[in-house]
């Protein structure tokens, strides 16, 4: 894919989003560096990425977007078209952990963990997909993490966040490849980013009390998770790499860790086991993924 493309990324004011932003704009891409409230909460990151983009003369914009609110979403797409006429490549990168025994988190923190995590990235997509479909081109990419196929206790909603949006990730992927359009996972592992600030912890506590020695999982996760996290330009690289790979040898998901904990060989596994389930269904030229220029014959 060439630069000078447009690329929306959601939950840009700091970690990945941030490192996305501005490794892909540094390569030439007109980029939308979309977070909740740049002029409130937000007004410091949004004035480092202003003053980095003047300096180096970037083609950054920075556009108010909250992945749970409808409206939100769809006033920022419509300021993109507005502004680039087109929209390329979408990184669904939004996101936070809610964390601690599944029993203390109350219903209230789930919805509001898949109202970010997971339904975020419906909302975002749906914006997206009718303008991609006008040009039968563009990539779809979901930050999803190895959590998305590996389950460590305590972090289960957050997985099942993750797990959630490999499965709508995998699902777009196949429905629109007839359409010139891809849909690409990335599972980062531990990355060091502000992301161990912003966990939220199970508030129910009094459900904890008869879990004994299970109590002490979280701390030595989090440890764990701390002590192993890596360089999160690695990230950035990598979805760059995505992005330039010719689409018809992009592969559906990526895993990106300074560890291998074995999710490339369930990523394997998972792809040989749904070609076959595609072959026994007699779906394989449905899901096959044709290019605009192959498209016009
Ligand atoms: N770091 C890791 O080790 C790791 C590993 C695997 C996967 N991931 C995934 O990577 C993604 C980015 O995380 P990060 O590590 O870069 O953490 P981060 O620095 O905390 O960034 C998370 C971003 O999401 C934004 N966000 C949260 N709720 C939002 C909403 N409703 N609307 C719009 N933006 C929202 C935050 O914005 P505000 O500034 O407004 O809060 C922030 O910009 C997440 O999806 C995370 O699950 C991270």
């Amino acid at each position: 894919m060439p630069s000078n493309q447009v690329v929306l990324v959601t939950g840009a004011s700091t970690g990945f989003g941030r490192l996305f932003t501005e490794t892909l704009a540094r390569k030439g891409y007109t980029v939308f560096a979309t977070m909740r409230d740049p002029k409130g909460k937000n007004s410091k990151n949004s004035a480092e990425i202003d003053a980095l983009a003047k300096k180096e003369n970037l083609a950054i914009h920075v556009l108010d977007l909250d992945v749970t609110k409808d409206d939100s979403v769809d006033k920022a797409f419509k300021a993109v078209i507005d502004k680039a006429g087109r929209i390329d490549v979408v990184i669904n990168n939004a996101g936070f952990p809610v964390v601690g025994l599944m029993e203390t988190i109350t219903v209230e923190q789930a919805q509001s963990q898949f109202d970010t995590n997971f339904f975020g990235c419906v909302r975002v997509n749906r914006a997206a997909l009718p303008h991609m479909r006008k040009q039968k081109s563009g990539l779809l990419l979901h930050i999803s993490s190895g959590a998305g196929r590996l389950v460590f206790p305590t972090f289960g909603l957050y997985s099942a966040s993750k797990f959630a949006l490999e499965a709508f990730s995998e699902a777009y992927n196949y429905e629109l490849a007839g359409q010139g359009i891809q849909s690409v996972s990335i599972q980062p592992g531990a990355y060091q980013t502000a992301i161990f600030g912003n966990v939220v912890e199970g508030s129910d506590k009094a459900r904890s009390e008869t879990y004994g020695a299970a109590n002490q999982i979280l701390p030595k996760i989090s440890e764990g998770l701390g002590k192993s996290a890596g360089n999160a330009q690695e990230v950035a690289d990598a979805v760059l790499r995505v992005i330039e790979t010719p689409a018809a040898q992009r592969k559906a998901h990526y895993r990106v860790s300074p560890q291998d904990i074995g999710v490339d060989a369930i990523n394997d596994l998972c792809q040989k086991t749904q070609e076959s389930l595609i072959q026994a269904f007699g779906l394989a030229d449905d899901v096959k993924f044709v290019t605009a220029a192959a498209a016009k014959g």
